[in-house]
């Protein structure tokens, strides 16, 4: 057996994947190639996906000893980064297993940028204690992955191996005798239905559930609610992470770029020496985390939200100077080790060799999702997650920069390997460890009970509408009151007006909708059971959780319950 790939199995079975990102993609070819029949169903393009926008790269610890790194201290990275929340297992597995995937993804015709001596060219992104983050292309490395694996995955396409089905919305998971074995979609109009042994999620996120986001038009937390309506558990959804640097660029400028799409100013910029600087030319992170520029995103992303606020302008923006980079590393650094930041920026009429880029955080990854166990599988048979929509707990409160994409990897093929496991074992049922589930996850039964109406003029749904209340109301900083709030308006508009979005209808954006507004119940829900602070879920109402003085104890306990709801 080669890396990432497995050996064929003796009765072709068929796996439906849905998501055409990383881990839908990766799934779809080791399934493929040990002799089951998948069909990927993607909601758009194969290339419509948040991995095609990943610039940073992924991080992995290739060989030990490597030079000034090791693969304990990615997992104690990982777990400093997602503040004590990690499952300590599933990091260990994720940075343990990095390098398989990563000969995984070479073998499907990735390349990874090398350096002069023609080894592995390794980044630095904000809390790594090392550079170990591969890319390629420079900062396209999404789109370097992304075109390699669907390249594979037309070959195997041409090859009878997977059939692709572009287009196809999925509205449902079907289910025989408690176990999911298909999906319903939409194409064209139509709605229509394929079936199978068992069905992968590889969705993606939710950043379309906020105003400002890094994430694609199709990040609309499908996976998620297809998922909870199965009666899948979920878990950690109060946890959504901020990139601290989207670039800010008004609509009119959008308009005249011909360019909607997200301008995310990766966190290797900053891993090269770029700094953050307020209004009045100030650079700030130091005061707010020693290790300033260079702490983990959520507290970058905070530190921008409270210093803005304490510059008594909350919804403003700060500045990325990448000019030092350049003066540092030579003339043509930048262009050359960030070529498409470069042309982006540009086209936006910035030109970040000798100017400073207006940037403010933008909703970028959800760390919760549907629960699964370290083999993909959720908490309902015949169904598997892998990739951002599932929550093994290996990204805990904050997630490490490029540990996503790795996850996408590592989890996409463990769940298959899971997959071809129980077929062989002549259909043990998976289920998800109990021990995975946590004490926060939760049951279908266990859906958001009805929130008290105190939020009086929600006015009628809209895409928009549900979106500035999320930024609002439940963004990088958030109140028990607004969350109150926020859970109001949503619960108003599912109850108002339910035929503004009915089930049956064909058309799949009424289907996000559903999906959004489902997405932001269950985040606001979440957001409101956890009373304390902690990681990328920031509650200005109440004391942190590490206060051990007696004093902040009471203190903590009685704004607590103040804030029964
Ligand atoms: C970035 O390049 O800053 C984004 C990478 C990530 O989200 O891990």
């Amino acid at each position: 057996m080669t890396a990432g790939s497995f050996a064929g199995g003796c009765t072709p079975q068929r796996l439906i994947v849905v998501g055409s990102g990383i881990a839908g993609l990766y799934s779809a070819l080791l399934a493929a190639e040990a002799g089951t029949e998948v069909t990927l169903l993607t909601k758009g393009a194969l290339a419509d996906s948040n991995t095609y926008y990943a610039q940073g790269g992924i991080s992995a610890v290739l060989d030990e000893p490597a030079p000034g790194d090791t693969v304990a201290d990615h997992i104690a990275d990982t777990l400093k980064a997602g503040v004590g929340h990690c499952n300590e297992g599933a990091v260990r597995v994720l940075c343990t297993e990095a390098r398989l995937d990563i000969a995984g993804l070479e073998r499907f015709g990735v390349r990874f940028d090398l350096d002069d001596d023609g080894d592995p060219a390794l980044g630095l992104e904000a809390a790594h204690s090392a550079p170990r983050i591969l890319h390629a292309g420079g900062d396209a490395t999404g789109a370097r992955v992304a075109a390699a694996l669907i390249r594979s995955v037309l070959d195997a396409q041409a090859a009878g191996r997977i059939q692709v089905i572009g287009h196809a919305h999925v509205t449902a998971l079907t289910q025989q005798h408690g176990r999911v074995t298909g999906a319903a979609f939409l194409q064209d109009g139509q709605g229509l239905g394929v079936e199978g042994d068992a069905v992968l999620l590889a969705t993606g996120g939710a950043g379309q559930l906020f105003a400002q986001t890094t994430n694609p038009s199709v990040a609309t937390a499908d996976g998620l609610a297809l998922a909870w309506r199965a009666g899948a558990e979920v878990k950690d959804l109060e946890f959504f992470q901020f990139h601290p640097t989207c670039m800010v660029r008004s609509p009119h400028a959008r308009e005249s770029e011909g360019n909607q799409d997200p301008l995310l100013i990766s966190e290797a910029v900053r891993g090269e020496g770029a700094i953050l600087l307020d209004a009045g030319g100030r650079r700030f992170m130091p005061d707010y985390h020693p290790d300033g520029e260079l702490a983990p995103r959520d507290v970058v992303s905070r530190s921008i939200a409270l210093h803005l606020s304490a510059l008594g302008d909350p919804n403003g923006h700060v500045y990325l100077d990448a000019r030092l980079i350049e003066a540092h590393k030579g003339s043509g650094f930048l262009e050359k080790r960030f070529p498409t930041i470069s042309a982006r920026t540009r086209d936006a009429g910035v030109d970040w060799t000798r100017e400073l880029v207006p940037v403010a955080p933008a909703a970028h990854y959800w760390m919760g999702g549907v629960t699964t166990d370290l083999h993909g599988r959720t908490t309902v048979p015949g169904l598997f997650a892998a990739g951002e929509v599932a929550c093994t707990g290996v990204q805990g409160a904050n997630r490490l920069a490029s540990n996503s994409l790795l996850e996408g990897l590592v989890f996409g093929r463990r769940a298959v390997e899971a997959f071809l496991a129980e077929r062989s074992e002549n259909g043990v049922p998976p289920s998800a460890d109990s021990a995975a589930a946590g004490d926060t996850a939760w049951k279908f039964e266990r859906m958001p009970g009805p929130v008290e109406a105190s939020f009086s003029n929600p006015g009628i749904f809209s895409r928009p509408a549900l979106r500035r209340l999320m930024t609002a109301k439940a963004g990088v900083i958030r109140t028990g009151g607004q969350l109150r709030e926020a859970g109001a308006a949503l619960a108003a508009w599912t109850a108002v007006e339910p035929a503004a979005i009915p089930a049956d209808s064909l058309d799949p954006r009424a289907h996000e909708d559903a999906n959004l507004l489902l997405a932001a119940q269950l985040l606001v829900h979440a957001a409101r059971e956890r009373r304390s602070s902690l990681g990328a879920h920031h509650r200005d109402d109440t004391r942190p959780l590490e206060m051990t003085v007696d004093d902040d104890k009471h203190y903590s306990m009685s704004r607590k319950a103040s804030l029964v709801l």
